[in-house]
């Protein structure tokens, strides 16, 4: 589903620009959205709409055995296409509209030859059959991404390009899409995944977890996490609330579950109504990976959350999640925002106020290296997940609110995920809203908040 091109005016430059129906043959889509921090990321030529993935896992030799059927659209006249998959997976066969299809894998693209030209504008499945030991990847700063295996099964977090470690897909962000996961495992463990439970059964020891979500998702937010979790899922307050809980994580879980309907109350009367059909979140043991992630619907913990973090990744299902960057560069989008949730939230409990965190944040010493990242442009994948996209995004929305007033701030808020529903938005359409609503010019505001480094005075 996707609702914008991942495309500066420059890379789109130099497309060709031959209109499809001057090439019945059709040409190879590209092997890239277009994203510079990750340039083989996603792919052009079509859209995919759903996801269908059914999986077999066994924790113990670490083999995964997979079917992914796609739902997608051609958005150009396709003789060939790509999709997102490393080549520690070995693929086994691939059929378009249920004929064989060629295909060959290297690096992380899987390349599709299907056997007639696809016509632009339709609809198309394919049926890909994959098998192999997945492994997690190191990204650009260091941190684990994918596939990352726990004493007990796999802590699965896709920020920013795990999904191609264990699913072949379109996988920049600006391609949306439903999915559904079967997923098969011993019956000692429990798998879950993003949406609704919809089926639980066992049958000669193995036991099989479908789950559906529902509403459409960026790659980087599935997760199939596996392991010895408890396994709850009940109706609380206006949520469907799942939560599986390692019993080894440190701290106390008690509560864990009812812990999310106060947050999500508190938020929906800010933002608008929460998004998604469930919520809940995944609290495993692994010690050894140093974050968590806002998995749609459902976040990961590598460990029990505290109330900070419950909060960031709860803010992340309408920041992030429902409007999603169409570019990594725009990561300030997620975490700003998210990280002012963990200001509203600490005010609201009686913790820290919003303006003792901006304080705290903004007395940073003007000669400290964190005032030399601008918020709307950390400089590379490697520093997608510093400080200045989360503190200086967070005083960005917080000045911001300053300038307009609390009234106009939240209808700022409010018109950025009502307006961006399920879709993708960018920086420039956060400050062009920003004015639009609150009738003030903020050029001034936003150049010295968002794109000039150096530290802005008050
Ligand atoms: N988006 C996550 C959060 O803030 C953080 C995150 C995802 C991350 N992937 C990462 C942090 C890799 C460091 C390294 O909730
Ligand atoms: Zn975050």
């Amino acid at each position: 589903m996707k609702r914008l091109l991942a495309l500066t005016a420059a890379a789109f430059l130099t497309l060709p620009l031959t209109p499809a129906t001057a090439d019945p043959a059709g040409t190879p889509g590209a092997a890239g959205a277009g994203d510079p921090y990750f340039p083989g990321q996603g792919n052009g030529g079509y859209d995919a709409l759903h996801y269908d993935l059914t999986l077999d896992y066994d924790p113990a030799s670490g083999r995964l055995s997979g079917r992914a059927d796609l739902a997608a659209r051609a958005t150009q006249a396709l003789s060939r296409f790509n999709l997102d998959l490393v080549d520690t997976l070995t693929v086994r066969s691939v059929t378009v509209d249920g004929r064989p299809a060629s295909y060959t894998q290297s690096g992380s693209e899987l390349v599709v030859t299907p056997p007639r030209t696809l016509r632009d504008r339709r609809g198309f499945s394919v049926v890909i059959r994959y098998d192999g030991n997945p492994a997690h990847v190191i990204d650009p700063d260091g941190s684990m991404d994918g596939w990352i295996k726990t004493d007990d099964g796999v802590f699965n977090a896709n920020e920013p390009q795990g999904a191609m470690t264990w699913y072949p897909g379109n996988h920049h962000m600006t391609d949306k899409a439903t999915h559904r996961f079967t997923v098969t495992v011993p019956g000692s463990v429990v798998a879950v995944a993003n949406g609704d439970l919809v089926r639980k059964a066992s049958k000669g020891g193995r036991t099989t977890y479908v789950w559906n979500s529902r509403e459409p998702m960026a790659g980087y937010l599935a997760t199939v996490s596996i392991g010895t979790f408890d396994l709850a899922d009940s109706r609380i307050g206006r949520y469907r609330v799942t939560t599986a809980v390692d019993p080894k994580a440190a701290g106390d879980a008690t509560g864990f579950a009812e812990r999310h309907p106060p947050v999500l109350d508190y938020f929906s009367g800010l933002f608008g109504r929460y998004p998604y059909s469930s919520t809940g979140g995944i609290v495993d043991h692994a010690p050894e990976v140093g974050y968590a992630l806002e998995t749609q619907t459902r976040p990961i913990y590598p460990r029990v959350p505290s109330e900070s973090l419950l909060a960031h990744e709860l803010v992340h299902q309408w920041f992030g999640n429902s409007v999603t960057p169409t570019l990594w560069r725009d990561i300030w989008l997620n975490e700003g925002f998210a990280t002012y949730g963990e200001w509203l939230w600490s005010e609201r409990r009686g913790a820290q106020s919003v303006q003792d965190a901006f304080d705290e944040a903004y007395a940073r010493p003007a000669e400290d290296e964190f005032w030399q990242t601008p918020t709307a442009d950390p400089g590379g994948p490697e520093n997608l997940f510093h400080a200045p996209v989360y503190d200086r995004g967070a005083m960005t929305l917080h000045v911001l609110r300053g300038a307009v007033g609390d009234d106009a701030f939240f209808a700022i808020l409010r018109a950025w995920v009502r307006e961006h529903r399920y879709g993708n938005a960018d920086t420039a359409a956060f400050v062009a809203l920003s004015q639009r609503v609150s009738g003030k010019d903020l050029a001034g505001l936003f150049d010295a908040w968002l794109f000039k480094p150096g530290k802005p005075s008050l």
